[in-house]
């Protein structure tokens, strides 16, 4: 299996809280998971939040109705999804596991993957990664997951991108974009009001467009249903940064 030693680090780290945590209100994430639960068709049963953090979204699938199941490699997360669904009086079943070998003893009827949570690894162990996922589905299970878009980045991503919160700290990515494998190499900070760098980052992830996320996902067994660009269900474009796929595992 592929090192991503970095990877862990920069979750251990507290950088990825830090630097995107505070971005999406309540409201936003709890839109997040009402439209991906209506492009998955989905209004009860049993749903696998695949790379899921502490929740952040499945909270609202549980509010919702729905069974949740979350999956994560990072022990500290799960802990915390575990008070934070304790709090609302909502039941969760946590599995601390590399997604990479999703346990098939899970047997969802629907998985999400949200906030471009693919890519860290090589396509041969993306598609490990969703072969076992599409072994922790029933047969008639759907999968929705959504990153970024290649054919977007190639025109459009800025190399250096800059954001200002309202108690002046700042976050500013700059972007090396390979085009030729299509990975994005970033460095991240994290200024305060003063313009001291309070942290710092760097991070690398694989982008795909359209077709080659539907390849790798055919290649793991899925029937890809549909390809949006994103979560409103708009068409997909290399001027919209998302893309957002809905995919089966085609029932026996
Ligand atoms: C970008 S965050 C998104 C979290 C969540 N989906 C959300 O929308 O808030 C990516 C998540 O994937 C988890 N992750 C990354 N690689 C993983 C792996 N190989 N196995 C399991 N979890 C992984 C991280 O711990 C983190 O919680």
């Amino acid at each position: 299996m592929q090192s991503i030693g970095w990877l862990k680090g920069f979750f251990e780290s507290g950088f990825y809280e830090k630097y995107w945590g505070w971005k999406y209100t309540a409201d936003e994430t709890r839109q997040l998971a009402e439209d991906a639960l209506k492009l998955l068709g989905a209004q009860s049963g049993h749903i696998l939040d695949w790379c899921g953090g502490w929740g952040r979204v499945s909270i609202y699938f549980a509010q919702k109705g729905m069974k949740v199941t979350i999956l994560d490699f990072m022990v500290e997360y799960l802990k915390r999804a575990e008070e934070i669904f304790d709090q609302n009086k909502l039941d969760v079943t946590l599995v601390p596991a590399d997604c990479r070998v999703t346990p098939s003893w899970i047997q969802a009827d629907y998985a999400a993957c949200t906030f471009c949570s693919i890519g860290f690894y090589n396509d041969r162990e993306q598609v490990d990664a969703f072969r076992s996922l599409y072994g922790a589905l029933k047969y008639g299970g759907k999968f929705i997951v959504d990153c970024m878009n290649r054919d977007y980045m190639a025109r459009l991503l800025k190399p250096v991108g800059e954001e200002k919160r309202r108690d002046g700290y700042s976050f500013r990515q700059n972007n090396d974009f390979d085009k030729t494998d299509g990975i994005l190499h970033s460095s991240m900070e994290i200024r305060d009001a003063k313009g001291a760098l309070e942290a710092e980052h760097e991070f690398h992830q694989r982008i795909y467009r359209p077709e080659e996320l539907r390849a790798l996902l055919v290649s793991s067994g899925f029937r890809v249903d549909e390809i949006y660009g994103d979560y409103s269900g708009n068409p997909v474009s290399d001027g919209i940064p998302q893309i957002v796929v809905v995919a089966s595992k085609p029932g026996h």
